[in-house]
């Protein structure tokens, strides 16, 4: 029988396991030497200017949403790092309310996966919630991102102060360190392909009450919208967890209930597109519009395949189409054209 680490910890000290004694190598692709502020421009505007941390890296373009809170935009991919309708409602409308943070609170311990931990608004959001239900819970947070000066630039801009403290001083330690342990929060980020990193929360036996999917769009970042990800998501995920994402893509929705989840829609506000909450066990999931089951029927729902989990984005689209053009499955063009012609009549 494989040996369960948690378990062997729990048996020794009596107490729950660290997420040090959790993750062995801590921060193993956390940069030793932190990007020091000092390389920000300074001093800073309250009105967000474009900047680089540094010359030769990314520029970080803010962008105020309709909630009034700021986002970056991406010039590399093209797209912004949260919605254009609300970045901060976005976290809580798409992520932190179908994961019911709210009631899961009441446990002792909860434990977060943010896959995709950009500027941290999801992960700050859901404390924002579960310590406002009950501030004694302990969270253990694994956050996966590929860039560390995205959650960097974000604390530079002073946009976590939105949320109540000590949530900002917490997220400003864990995107400068790496690495947060106080009694409230034991907190880790991992920086690298999330591809890989999965892996290793896997071999920790990580199981989490609420698992963040939140990479940018499936055409632009399609390496984590894949099947097999997904599936390495669904061995991290506990019995009674839930994963949420924004996308509601047919592919992604077929490659959760692939990967054993039964799956819900999560509610549209204003002219927003409903987003996807994944659970094994649970029964009182939002169900599926009629038309949002019939789009699982189509092309649309091929989904995305990276059997190494080391494709490039290209090679996995690519393998898409060839398995579209070849399924059997009705286009989805053509079945758009049949449902608006059948609502008609
Ligand atoms: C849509 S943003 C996430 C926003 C974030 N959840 C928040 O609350 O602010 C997508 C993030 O995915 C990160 N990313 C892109 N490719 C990745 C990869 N292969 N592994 C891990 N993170 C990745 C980007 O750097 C970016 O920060």
């Amino acid at each position: 029988m494989p040996t369960n680490p948690i378990a062997n910890l729990v048996n020794r000290s009596n107490a729950l396991p660290t997420l040090h004694e959790l993750f062995p190598v801590p921060c193993s692709l956390f940069p030793l030497t932190p990007t020091p502020y000092s390389l920000l421009p300074t001093p800073y505007s309250l009105l967000p200017t474009p900047y680089s941390l540094m010359p030769d890296k990314k520029v970080f373009t803010p962008e105020i949403t309709a909630d009034g809170s700021f986002t970056f935009f991406c010039s590399e991919i093209g797209e912004s790092y949260h919605s254009r309708q609300g970045a901060i409602e976005e976290a809580q409308l798409k992520f932190v309310k179908p994961c019911q943070l709210a009631e899961k609170a009441q446990q002792p311990v909860l434990r977060l996966l943010d896959i995709c931990y950009g500027l941290g608004y999801n992960s700050a959001a859901a404390l924002a919630e579960i310590w406002t239900h009950n501030p004694h819970c302990h969270v253990q947070l694994v956050a996966l991102e590929l860039d560390s000066t995205v959650p960097q630039a974000a604390i530079a801009q002073g946009w976590l102060n939105h949320f109540a403290n000590p949530i900002p001083q917490l997220l400003e330690a864990l995107a400068t360190t790496g690495l947060v342990e106080t009694q409230q929060l034991q907190a880790q980020l991992y920086l690298g392909d999330a591809r890989k990193t999965i892996q290793q929360v896997q071999q920790a036996y990580f199981q989490a009450d609420a698992i963040f999917l939140d990479p940018f769009s499936p055409p632009n970042c399609p390496q984590l919208w894949t099947l097999e990800f997904i599936q390495h998501l669904a061995q991290c995920c506990s019995d009674t967890g839930r994963l949420a994402t924004y996308s509601c893509a047919a592919a992604v929705r077929i490659a959760l209930i692939t990967a054993g989840f039964t799956i819900g829609s999560t509610i549209e506000v204003g002219n927003r597109q409903p987003g996807t909450v994944a659970s094994f066990t649970e029964a009182d999931l939002p169900s599926l519009s009629i038309r949002e089951q019939e789009h699982l029927q189509t092309r649309a729902a091929v989904p995305y395949r990276d059997p190494n989990l080391s494709d490039s984005a290209s090679d996995i689209l690519h393998r898409r189409r060839l398995e579209q053009q070849n399924s059997l499955l009705e286009a989805t063009s053509h079945w758009k054209k049949r449902w608006l012609r059948e609502q008609r009549e």
